[in-house]
């Protein structure tokens, strides 16, 4: 089959798949297999489609639905990438909630020059309250290591959570209550612009936002709004435009920014590929495929 990788993945599990092409997405009449990063495919480029590997979970930009339209088959690589999305997800609480980076660069600029007993206080973390909006995978996964932390843990989804890891509220309430919002819901029409201006303005002052899912669920004008006037916190890790950060919040000292690196270790990334190569080999063989999405 002949594949098209939009850059080289890492792990081992690449090479077995023998001849790869790696270039930009450009139009090709002979390519049957694409290897995408959640990039736009346009289909019409590629007549002799068959199959478009995700290398992630979310697929919100790939074009899935007219993709399934010509029947181009689509996977992703769920499973393998909850566990280091959880850990980024916690760096980012506990940054945020701790102004860890905000420390760093304040010894940086040598501005450590006496005991701060009176100053440069955070929030305690330990028995707060923290929401997670979507309990799937990754949400419970986060909601699993919040143990430690002696929290009370709240969560909102469309289906109930049978997990018994949180007790369920509805959105708005879920915001009022929380002292941590952490979000872990797929970008779809349904929550793209989900926490919107009015629904910011419930989160409790000094509460901390953390975004590890896909930029668009939050209105990220009124975020910018929300801490550029210091009523909140926030650690991000995912953006409306990336590779594009808003720039009123690069001299922010309320948020924590990190490039994307939710799944990104090299265990994690290793076992994306593998899921992403097993694919792409299962449709060579004429094969099920081992992680389709919307069949
Ligand atoms: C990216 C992700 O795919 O899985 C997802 O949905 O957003 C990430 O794992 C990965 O960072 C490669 O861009």
């Amino acid at each position: 089959m002949k594949v098209l990788a939009t850059r080289r993945y890492p792990g081992p599990a690449f090479e077995e798949l023998g001849e790869v092409e790696v270039a930009p997405l450009a139009a090709r009449g002979d390519v049957e297999a694409l290897i995408v990063a959640n990039e736009p495919v346009d289909a019409a480029l590629f007549p002799s489609l068959r199959l478009v590997a995700n290398f992630g979970v979310g697929y919100d930009r790939i074009g899935v639905e007219e993709l399934r339209r010509r029947g181009v088959a689509v996977t992703n690589t769920p499973g393998v990438l909850d566990a280091a999305t959880a850990d980024l997800t916690w760096a980012l609480i506990l940054a945020a909630r701790r102004r860890v980076v905000e420390g760093d660069q304040r010894v940086r600029a040598g501005e450590w020059t006496g005991s701060w007993a009176d100053g440069f206080l955070a929030e305690e973390l330990t028995g707060s309250t923290l929401g997670i909006v979507g309990l799937g995978r990754i949400g419970q996964a986060v909601a699993r290591r919040a143990a430690g932390f002696d929290l009370r843990v709240l969560y909102t989804q469309r289906r109930r959570s049978e997990a018994g890891l949180a007790e369920y509220r509805e959105l708005d309430e879920l915001l009022a209550a929380s002292d941590v919002l952490t979000i872990h819901a797929p970008l779809t029409p349904e929550t793209r612009g989900l926490i919107d201006s009015r629904r910011l303005r419930l989160l409790r002052d000094g509460a901390c936002l953390v975004n590890t899912a896909r930029g668009e669920i939050v209105d990220e004008e009124a975020l910018v709004a929300e801490l550029v006037a210091g009523r909140i916190r926030a650690g991000l890790d995912v953006f409306a435009h990336e590779p594009q950060v808003p720039e009123p919040l690069l001299s922010l000292p309320n948020v924590v920014l990190t490039p994307h690196l939710g799944s990104g270790t090299r265990q994690t990334r290793e076992s994306m590929t593998r899921i992403v190569v097993d694919n792409v080999l299962a449709m060579e063989r004429g094969d099920e495929l081992l992680t389709p999405v919307g069949a």
